[in-house]
């Protein structure tokens, strides 16, 4: 309870930095010194470039916990609640997906500046990809398992949707996920080809590389079975 003044209804409760409890529990002091400060950036899009960046990688970092979640889900039986999660974390990637338009504002002249001060950082040391590439396999283990315990093929489950509800509902979600990885791949090329051209990166991998990745699918499974859905339709 509060006397009702306003003093004492703002004032801080939780332990940190920051005079409210707000800067304190979301430790903005920390968080919004994780950029270069203007001083000392080679170019003001550096701001722009680190931001898109970081949170990028909180995101991934979010929707990594949460197929992790639900992978053991798929394990313990909750099917529908693991699907819940990977929507989550679809939705997560979509945002990261959409905020690639930003980068598209730089000047790849200017850009130029900010890639000098890259060293030899490269996407392919991204954190929250390589969590995405354990994580997804993990998943993937997972829907194996829970198919063979209800025994039954992918193809089944899809004729038999009504039936099997719940394993069809985690294998869309599962489909919207690796469509996700596959629609966010495909817009960063965009953007490499935007700001570089088609060079050699800075790990000395040919633009081209990432352009082959864009066929890369994580539940290939989940895919073969519309075509054989469509073979099988005899349409
Ligand atoms: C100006 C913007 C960007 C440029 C020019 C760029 C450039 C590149 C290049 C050239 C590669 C090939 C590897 C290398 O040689 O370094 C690459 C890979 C990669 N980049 Fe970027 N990138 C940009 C933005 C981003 C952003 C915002 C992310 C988000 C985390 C990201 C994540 C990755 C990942 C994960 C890879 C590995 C390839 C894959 O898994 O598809 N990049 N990037």
């Amino acid at each position: 309870m509060t006397d009702g003044t306003a003093d004492d209804h703002f004032a801080p409760i939780l332990e940190g930095v920051g005079q409210s409890d707000y800067e304190r529990y979301l430790r903005t002091d920390e968080l919004l010194s994780l950029q270069k400060p203007a001083a000392e950036m080679a170019h003001r899009d550096e701001l722009l470039f680190q931001t898109v960046h970081q949170s990028s990688e909180l995101w991934l970092k979010h929707a990594c916990f949460e197929l992790e979640a639900a992978a053991q889900l798929v394990g313990d039986g909750s099917i529908a609640e693991a699907t819940r999660l990977v929507g989550r974390a679809v939705l997560g990637l979509s945002l990261i997906t959409d905020q690639l338009a930003m980068l598209d504002r730089m000047s790849p002249w200017e850009y130029q500046e900010v890639r000098k001060v890259l060293g030899h950082g490269s996407g392919f040391d991204s954190p929250g990809f390589v969590e995405v590439k354990r994580v997804t396999l993990l998943l993937g283990q997972a829907f194996q398992t829970a198919l063979d315990t209800a025994g039954v093929s992918p193809e089944r489950v899809y004729r038999q949707r009504v039936e099997y509800g719940d394993l069809y509902a985690l294998a869309e979600a599962m489909t919207d996920w690796d469509g996700s990885l596959r629609a966010w791949r495909y817009r960063h090329v965009l953007v490499v080809e935007r700001m570089i051209g088609d060079v050699v990166g800075t790990q000395g991998t040919p633009v081209d590389q990432l352009r082959k990745l864009l066929s890369h699918r994580y539940y290939p499974e989940l895919w073969q079975v519309r075509t054989r859905l469509t073979e099988a339709a005899g349409t």
